[in-house]
This record gives structure tokens, sequence and C-alpha cells, in this order.
């Protein structure tokens, strides 16, 4: 096995793994920084990201306004810390970007634009159009490539960390192109490999997000947090899943039912309060776990549109006029015509729920460190908690910013620190896994397809942990899961190359999804209380006597997780009563 000797190895070369990269090229040029990803940076998921990045910058906005949103739009389940911390960055973040390229959309007066967001009770979100993923991944990309220090692995799939004396010492990757195996000793691993949307069958995930890195550092004994908590975003299309942006309600457009009803104003988020104003509150303006949980009471009503790709309701942009959506949405109207033939500006569009983003990861502190001294993980595969029971539109590309940077200074301050690497133990770990890896050429005869197992799987998260959730789903979901992972043992791999073998990818893209989907069902199940994007129908009402509290799930090999609880950081905001019917702050 080749062996690789680096400062620091990032794995995942999307928007965090990228501005760590840059972090610690920009600080300390003398460490090498080895930045790993499955795929080409620019195909990361960021740059699927449309609507924006949160962040205050006008007068009118101010810090503990945006805690204020953040905490309340998480359920209370933020660390409020990590909130704190995260609002006093995030502008600085963004200007930064502005200073690196980064061509957000302006006012008429020449200062930086911002759009209102669901949940952000003002206007705060800053945006490119709605390719905002696009061009802040371009940025970052770009600026990585001045940096020598920074050396790129693309099209590497990292399996497993290397975890010697209880530090974290390193990664061992395949390179996909020829299948050769590779060991990166480093002083410090940062893990930025993203979420695991496609564990559910409809999402707005592309197909990279199997969640590789969390499971990878779940097996290596990290604790996974929060994963019962599984966020619908209310607009995808319904043939593909794919992302119209939340941009589109920030632009104006409404949502209706069959009856051409503006039903948002039932479900406590109206009456409308006009855009414009300083406080936004309303209507198609709520958070995105109560706009999905909204339309399942519609479709329960018989107020949806039957489809062939299942219930929809319309997101209507027909009065923003064409000049307005094609400065502020061209993509979501080139989307809308090409994957549902319907033009936004005649046409309503019909949209549904689908999966997003998924607030619960690797368990993190406010220095994006995990429990194991060496390891960092920062962006969607991580748990920092400062999302809670449902992550706010827009959060995200700016937490991926802060805490990338964040998981930097630390990686490379650990990495600094004098820590030998450990490099026959390490070797001997490196070659343990090169086992496994190959033994998976040798199976046969199971019987089960790796194509067969995952649609199982995505089904049953989707029938039993999905919008809405009970003991009895959740108990179907748990049983099946479990037995998907034994079933696991019988898949065998029918390509037995070593160049680009998809088979192999996707075997071990498979063992990462079932592991994860098994906490996502046993978190849910273990936690008796409706919180976030959380909803129990048989115990519907928060319980923060009970629940304030993250979930910890722990691998137990073949086994079900271990789970325990872990306290909410809790600083200055009590829990209340998250209000968006235009009564409250
Ligand atoms: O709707 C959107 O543009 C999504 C943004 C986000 O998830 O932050």
């Amino acid at each position: 096995m080749e062996t690789i000797k680096t400062d620091v190895a990032i794995v995942g070369a999307g928007g965090a793994g990228l501005r760590a990269a840059i972090a610690i090229a920009e600080a300390r040029p003398d460490l090498k920084v080895a930045l790993i990803s499955k795929v080409y940076p620019m195909r990361s998921h960021t740059c699927a990201a449309e609507g924006g990045a949160a962040g205050v910058i006008k007068p009118d906005d101010s810090l503990e306004l945006h805690f204020n949103d953040t905490v309340g739009g998480g359920d209370w389940l933020c660390d409020q810390d990590v909130v704190d911390y995260f609002v006093r960055e995030a502008a600085k973040e963004l200007t930064q970007l502005e200073h690196w390229g980064c061509p957000w959309s302006r006012e008429p007066d020449g200062s930086v634009g911002v759009r209102p967001f669901g949940g952000m009770k003002i206007k705060r979100t800053w945006f490119a159009a709605d390719k905002s993923g696009f061009h802040i991944l371009h940025t970052l990309f770009q600026t990585t490539l001045k940096y020598p220090s920074i050396e790129r692995f693309d099209e590497y799939f990292t399996t497993d960390l290397l975890v010697v004396d209880g530090r974290c010492q390193g990664v061992v990757a395949i390179e996909m192109s020829s299948g050769r195996i590779f060991q990166f000793q480093a002083k410090s691993v940062i893990v930025a490999t993203g979420g695991a949307g496609r564990i559910f069958p409809f999402t707005t995930n592309g197909a990279v997000k199997t969640g590789d890195g969390s499971a990878m550092a779940y097996r290596a004994g990290i604790p996974l947090k929060d994963m019962e908590f599984v966020q619908y975003h209310p607009t995808g299309l319904p043939s593909t899943g794919i992302l119209l942006t939340e941009g589109c309600r920030g632009e104006g457009g409404v949502l209706r039912n069959k009856d051409g009803y503006r039903y948002l104003q039932d479900y406590g988020m109206g009456p409308e309060t006009p855009l414009g104003k300083p406080v936004l509150k309303t209507m198609e303006l709520g958070p995105r776990d109560r706009l999905s949980q909204a339309f399942w009471h519609e479709q329960q009503k018989g107020n949806t549109i039957p489809t062939k790709f299942g219930d929809c309701v319309y997101l209507d942009m027909t009065h923003l006029g064409e000049k307005h959506i094609d400065e502020r949405l061209p993509l979501v109207r080139d989307l809308s015509i090409s994957y549902s033939g319907v033009d936004p500006v005649t046409e309503q569009v019909p949209i549904r729920p689908v999966v997003h983003y998924c607030m619960g990861g690797i368990h993190t502190n406010i220095e994006a460190e995990t429990p194991m001294p060496g390891l960092y993980a920062v962006g969607e595969c991580a748990c920092g908690s400062l999302n809670g029971a449902n992550r706010l539109g827009s959060n995200s590309l700016t937490e991926l910013l802060v805490f990338g940077k964040k998981a930097a200074q630390n990686a490379m301050e650990f990495a600094g620190g004098g820590n030998k690497t450990n490099e026959s133990a390490v070797s001997e770990q490196a070659e343990q896994a090169q086992k496994r890896i190959t033994e998976l050429f040798d199976k046969s005869g199971g019987g089960e397809t790796i194509s067969g197992l995952r649609k199982e799987m995505m089904d049953s998260l989707e029938k039993g942990a999905g919008i809405y959730r009970t003991e009895q789903t959740l108990k179907e979901s748990c049983a099946t899961i479990s037995q998907l992972r034994k079933r696991y043992a019988g898949i065998e791999l029918h390509d037995k190359s070593n160049v680009y073998n998809t088979d192999l990818f996707q075997a071990l893209e498979l063992r990462n999804m079932l592991d994860l989907a098994q906490t996502v069902a046993e978190g849910a199940l273990a936690r008796k209380e409706s919180r976030g994007s959380h909803q129990r129908l048989d115990f519907v009402d928060r319980d923060d006597e009970n629940f304030l509290k993250h979930t910890l799930a722990y691998h137990q090999g073949e086994e079900t997780p271990r789970i325990e609880y872990l306290d909410v950081i809790i600083t200055k905001s009590q829990p209340g009563v998250r209000d968006y019917s235009g009564g409250g702050k």
C-alpha cells in the first residue's frame, strides 16, 4: 500500500473542506494539506445550494435578532454558545468571500442585497441570484488554487479513519480511477463530507450525499448527534426532488392548494405581513418544518393535487413578472421548464416537500472538535448544534464558512503541536482496512443486490420516519433496517475490475447509509416528543422536561446503537413558544 504523509488531511472538498484548506494555507503555509474528495471539488453538493447565506449586514437587523430566529427556529435544541459565535462571525465570512470574488447580488445603491428567507423574521440572506452555492463553491475553489501547500486528491474514496493510541492519525482512501489503496498519515484530520439525504428516496441531495464521513467516524467510536432530525424542504420538484429555492418565496412566491387557497394561514402562519416591512412574520416565510407539516395536513384533508409523482401543491410566482424572475430566480425558471415543463412566469409550479438536510451528524463542540483528539468535523456531516431541531434556510452556507475556518484553526494547532505519528501502528491498521476492502471482491452467493437493499432502506425510512412518525411506524423501520444491515452480508460485487468500479463504491456507500439510517430510526423511536422536524403523532407536544437534550448514538457493531443524551447549552434564551403568527417577534 502506498503511503502519503501530510500534516492535515481534509476529507471532503465542498464548501466546508475548501474553506478549511484555505484557512490553514493562509495561516500556516509550512503545513501540508491533503484535500481528499470522492468527486472533483466543483461537483460537491455545495454547488446545488440556491437561495443564499445568512449574515447580519443591514442597519435594521441585529445579532440578537439572528440569534433569536436561529434558536427559536431550532425549537431550542441549538447550543446557544455556538449560535452566538456563529451570528458574530457570519457577515465577516460573507464579506471575506466578496473579497475573494463572490458576486453577491446588489441593492440598487450598490450595497450587498439581502432577501427574506423562511423563519428569518427580517431580510438577512445574501444571495447571488439563485446560484449562491455555485458562486460560493467557485470562489473558494479558485482561492485554493493559489496555495501550493494544498495538494488535491480528487476522486479518492475515503473508507476509514486511522486511530492509534486514541488519536486520529490519518485515513485510508481508494484512488477511484485505479483502485489503488492509499494510507494518508496525518497529524490531524478534518471530516467535511456533507450530509446523507440519500438514505431517503425523495431528496434534493445529489447522488454523492451518502453520509460516508459520518459513518466512518461513527464506526471509529464517535457518537452521532441528533440524527432523528431530518429536514424536509417544502418546495421540491415532484419528478426529481430538485430544489426550488426558498428564495422563490422570499421574492414573493406563494403556496396554494388545489382550490387556489393560501392554506398556510390555517396553520399558525398568517395573516400576511407585507414584504418590505422590517419584521417578516408570516405565511410562506414560516420555517421549513412548519411548512412541510402543513403540506401533510392538507394532504390528509384531500386538498393536494394528485400527480404521477405523488401529491403536490402549487408554488405560484406568476405575479412576480418575467423581469424579476429572470433577474432573481433564473435557475428556478430553467429547472421548472426543464424538469416539469412549466414556466413559472405564466403558470403555477407543482411542488412537494422533499428531504433536504440532516440536522444531525458527527458530534462536535463549538471548536468543531469531536471527542477524539486530532479529529474535527464541519458542515452537514457534523452536528455542532447550531441548527437544533430544524435548520433555518441560508444558515448552512454560512455555517460551513464560519466553522470550516474554526475547524482549520484547531486542526492546524493540533498538527503543529509536536504529536508524532505512530507509523508502524498506523500502517498495520491501514492494512486491516485494505483487507476489508479486498474481501468485498471475494464475497459471493448471498443473492442480495445493492440496489434492492438500498430501495428497501429508503422506502422504509420514508414510510416510518417521514414528516410525521409514530411508535408503530418507527418500530417497523428499525426492524427493517436491522434486517437490511444483516442482509448486507449477502451482497456480491459483479464488477471485479479496478478502474472506476462503481459497484464497489456503491457497496461502500450502502454500508454507510445503512448505519446512518439506523441512527435516524432508533433516535426517533427513543425521542418521545415532537420538536422541530421530529413530529410524533403519538407524542404531539414538545417535552422540555425529558427531551431538552441531544441524542448521542454510539455504534455497537451488528447491534442497534447505544443511545445516550447530552444537555443542551442554554445561555440566554429559555425555551418558549415558536410564534410565526404575526403576533410575536
Ligand atoms: O431553498 C434554498 O435555497 C435552500 C437553502 C438552504 O438550505 O439553506
